[in-house]
This record gives structure tokens, sequence and C-alpha cells, in this order.
């Protein structure tokens, strides 16, 4: 299958063939990620713009060392050194990036759509890199691709989302991406975060905690994401880690091999134990470490980078 995006906006459109491939590509990067030589031409000549006017520490180190081992030159932006600080638009920015060359850019910003309006207005690449509550598509690939690694097929596989959906992009990549693998999904979390209308993307929601858990083989912990609500959701965060934080008693409801996934960044003794976000079935850095293979995909696949020419080997 030929590869025919330019942009990679949301997973919520992409087909699973698509999906597919991004992690068919990403697990022949993997493999040369475990060189003595990290690095591959795929990309030379190229310049990418990391445009970041959302702090983030996971998503841009991972999309500047994907470019780097693709032998991209890489520029990195960020809200508080960039001209927007001055009152420039976003348009204007990225009329200004394209101008200077620029050759891709990846965003992350606050407002949902950022990516799919820039996408239309320039002509070259847009990668999503989070906006607002809407998807955050790098990182739901990079966590079904680490589910893959531990699972083998996803379909039929229990995978629990617990915390702060109503205001994660990370929940609603995955959501579309899993419900695409054929995974059997259950949202859970406190009522005023987790609303039944989220059924109609095609998963169960739940607010018993103990149920949900029950013979789970994925449970993805979110944090409450404060910087977006713009209510009151629960009445403390101590009441909501009481009733809905993963602790040593509530993981052993889980299936015996579970994984526990979190997206990062942690908030520790609030959505997740320490005990267990370091313990042996947390992949929590597995994930960290799957971003650049799987953003080198990302990258490599929307710059015209034929698949084949990377095809992994057995
Ligand atoms: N998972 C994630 O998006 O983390 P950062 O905000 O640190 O990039």
């Amino acid at each position: 299958m030929s590869w025919t995006r330019r942009h990679l906006l949301t997973l919520e459109e992409l087909s699973l063939a698509e999906i597919e491939q991004i992690h068919v590509t990403a697990t022949a990067f993997k493999k040369i990620l475990g060189r003595s030589v990290k690095k591959v031409p795929a990309l030379r000549g190229k310049t990418i713009v990391n445009l970041f006017l959302e702090p983030s520490t996971r998503t841009r180190m991972a999309f500047d060392m994907a470019a780097k081992r693709l032998s991209a030159d890489v520029i990195s932006l960020d809200a508080a050194s960039s001209s927007t600080t001055k009152g420039e638009t976003l348009r204007d920015t990225a009329e200004n990036i394209a101008a200077l060359g620029a050759d891709m850019i990846v965003i992350r910003h606050s407002c949902a759509g950022s990516p799919l309006y820039l996408s239309k207005i320039l002509n070259i690449p847009v990668i999503n890199a989070g906006d607002g509550s809407h998807e955050h598509p790098t990182q739901g690939l990079l966590d079904t691709f680490t589910m893959k690694e531990h699972l083998g097929t996803l379909k039929g596989r229990r995978v629990v989302i617990l915390g702060d959906i109503l205001f994660s992009r990370v929940a609603r990549s995955n959501i579309h991406a899993l419900v695409k693998f054929g995974a059997d999904v259950t949202l859970v979390g406190p009522a005023t975060l987790v609303p039944p209308s989220l059924e109609t993307l095609g998963v169960r929601v739940s607010h018993d905690l103990r149920s949900a858990l029950a013979d789970a083989e994925v449970v993805m912990l979110l944090r409450i994401q404060h910087e977006r609500q713009t209510a009151t959701m629960f009445p403390s965060l101590g009441e909501y880690t009481s009733m809905f934080g993963l602790n040593k008693t509530r993981a052993s409801w889980l299936h015996p091999k579970a994984i526990i996934m979190h997206p990062g960044p942690i908030n520790r003794g609030v959505e997740i134990d320490s005990d267990l976000a370091d313990g042996n079935r947390s992949v929590i850095l597995e994930q960290v470490t799957n971003g650049i293979a799987v953003r080198m995909a990302c990258l490599y696949l929307c710059a015209g980078g034929n698949p084949e020419a990377v095809t992994p080997t057995a």
C-alpha cells in the first residue's frame, strides 16, 4: 500500500490500514534505533520546524530526535521565545516559517483545529502534535504500537482508559485507533469527566472502577487537565484519588499480565501511585521510547518517503 497523505491531523480520519502502515514503518525505524549508528539519510536536506505554542517535554523532544535520526535539519520554536508574544497571529507565524523555507511544520497548540487550519493555508505538510482537547494523533499511534508489542493483536483486548477523558486529546486519539483495531474499550472516571455521550465513539462508559478494571489487559491513566477545565469537575484532588486513583489494591483487580500505561506527565500519588508507575507492569517509559520511532515514521511518510524502502527484516 502506498501512503497518500501529506498531513497527519487526526486518527479519526485515518483508516486501519494507514495506522498499520505507520506501525510497520515505525517497526523498521525502531530496528535502526537499536543499532550503534542510529541515523538514516531519509530526510537529508529537509528542514522541519517544531512549533510548540503549548508546553511539552516528551512530544517535542521525540519529534526533535526523530527528525535528527532522519538527518533533517530541525528548528524548534516555543511560545515564550516567538513573536506571538508581541501579538503576531498563528497564520502570520506559520506563513513566515514557510517563507523561511521550512519543508514541514509540527504544531502543538491549545486551540483545537489549529493544525487543520494550517494545512489549509500552507503548501507544506503539517503534523498535529496535540491541539487543545481535540486529538494527539502521534500519542495514539505510539500507545497502540506499545500495546501491540505486548499483546500482539488488539482485537477483542480489554482496554480501560481511566481519568479525565472529557478534556483529553490523548484519550480521543486512542479511542479512534483502538476502535478501528477492534479493541473492547471502557472509559472510567467521575461522571463529570466521563459523560455517557462518549459512547457514540464506539466504547463503553462506566463509573464503577472495580467492574471496569476486572480482568482488563491494559489500563491507561490520564492526568486531570486543570489547564483545560473551566469549572470544578469534582470536589478535590484527594477525593478524586480516593475514588479513582490507581493503587496496589485496585491494580490487583486487573488481568495478571495487564500492562499499565500513562502518556505523561504523571501526577504521582494522584491518578497513580509511584509504586505502580515504577513497577514491573508499567510500560510508561517504553511508550516514551517508542515515540521516537513512531514519529520518525510519521515524518518520513508525510514527507513523501516510500514505505517499501524501510520494510522491516524478520
Ligand atoms: N504525552 C505528552 O504529550 O507529553 P508532553 O506534553 O510532555 O509532550
